[in-house]
């Protein structure tokens, strides 16, 4: 409870009275301080292809929202779209993770229920040549925001992790209850490390509740084609890497091999539409509000697709031709992966909804209308 000019604002949203406020108990400024003085949630990261997604869903759901990004793989005009497709504006810091001071002073500013926590890097390769700036950035960043959180008395974290902690020797579909951590590359081990950390700081405080999201494979965008994923350079990922053979930018795709023990040879992965991987956050965090301790769900279709399937599917739903070759196989890779998605129904009442003529057509549309991302 806290009292700003004789006005009592429960569960005050801001600490410091909104800019510009009369001290007059009129009935109106009641309104707008209530108004004012909902929690919010942080979004870490929130600039990123699935951070902006889920701001977006998050504002349409009418939850209040912080959002702090380093701009490290982000650009600001997607935040600018996320106001302009929400029709409301929200708080934005550029701050990076590892800023001990910036975050307290985000904490300090607002009232943070929960936290959703998307930044760091993630991308595999670079992950191999620069371990140290990986586990600098993604593990030291994520201990200095709990212990920011703890000082604030926010302890509800819903964390990006990934299926990359199942690591090579789980068979599909993959269960949250299979052992963990057998991970390949420094970027993977990061995000077992940091689902590790959170679960002995649960042991650690009763008080905490974190939501371990292990994420499939992301693809597709919001529906408007204003926002999606923008990759820096040349993409690692299939599906960027599909639109921009589609759009002329690249030549042709590289199928990295097509002598897997797969229906057709090629790498079967579990495609999930990047707008139910944000569905999925908004009831990881009701689910926080209600519990405690560490849980992990898998947020996936739970169906599984070849690079091939996922080529054909890309030109049938779009019509558009993508050229492309077998190549060598890419060190690392998997011949199999796809989730057992039914925790996530039964605890947190989510299911995947989009299927991959949704994912390939709103990807396209993404990609077609913003050739050069969103740096027009
Ligand atoms: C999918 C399939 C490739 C590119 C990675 C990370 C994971 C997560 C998602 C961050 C595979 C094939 C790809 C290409 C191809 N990242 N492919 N030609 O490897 O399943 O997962 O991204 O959270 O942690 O490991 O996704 O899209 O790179 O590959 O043939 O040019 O497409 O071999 O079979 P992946 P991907």
């Amino acid at each position: 409870m806290t009292e700003i000019f004789g006005i009592m604002i429960v569960g005050s949203g801001r600490k410091r009275p909104p800019a510009g406020l009369t001290t007059e108990n009129h009935p109106t400024h009641m309104l707008a301080l209530k108004e004012e003085s909902r929690m919010s949630i942080l979004v870490t990261g929130g600039c990123g292809y699935i951070g902006s997604h889920t701001c977006i869903e998050l504002l349409k759901a009418g939850r209040d929202i912080v959002v702090i990004d380093n701009y490290y793989n982000a650009k600001p005009e997607a935040l600018r779209r996320v106001k302009e497709l929400a029709g409301k504006d929200f708080p934005f810091y550029e701050c990076d993770i590892r800023d001990e001071e910036g975050l307290r002073r985000v904490f300090a500013a607002h009232d943070i229920e929960a936290v959703i926590h998307f930044a760091g890097l993630k991308a595999v390769g670079e992950s191999v040549s620069k371990p140290l700036e990986y586990y600098d950035n993604n593990v030291g960043g994520t201990v200095t925001l709990c212990r920011v959180m703890a000082e604030a008395g926010c302890k509800r974290i819903v964390f990006s992790s990934s299926a990359t902690v199942y690591g090579m020797n789980n068979p599909s579909p993959l269960k949250e209850d299979m052992p963990t951590g057998a991970v390949t590359n420094p970027y993977g081990r990061t995000k077992y490390i940091i689902e590790e950390i959170l679960k002995d700081v649960c042991v650690s405080d009763p008080a905490w509740t974190a939501v371990l999201l292990r994420y499939f494979n992301p693809i597709g965008a919001h529906e408007s084609g204003r926002i999606g994923e923008d990759p820096n350079g040349i993409p690692n990922n299939l599906m960027p890497y599909i639109s921009q053979v589609a759009i002329g930018k690249l030549p042709q795709l590289a199928i990295h091999g097509d002598d897997y023990d797969t229906h057709d040879g090629t790498g079967v992965r579990d495609y999930i539409h990047v707008v139910d991987l944000a569905d999925g956050h908004l009831k990881a965090v009701d689910y926080a509000m209600t519990h405690t301790g560490a849980e992990a769900f898998n947020l996936g279709t739970g169906r599984g697709y070849s690079v091939l399937d996922l080529v054909k599917a890309f030109e049938s739903a779009n019509g558009v031709p993508v050229p492309h070759v077998i190549g060598p196989r890419r060190a690392g890779d998997i011949a199999t992966c796809y989730s057992d998605p039914s925790k996530a129904e039964r605890v947190l009442g989510w299911k995947a909804k989009r299927g991959v003529e949704d994912m390939c057509r709103d990807s396209w549309r993404w990609q077609s209308q913003n050739p050069k991302g969103y740096d027009e």
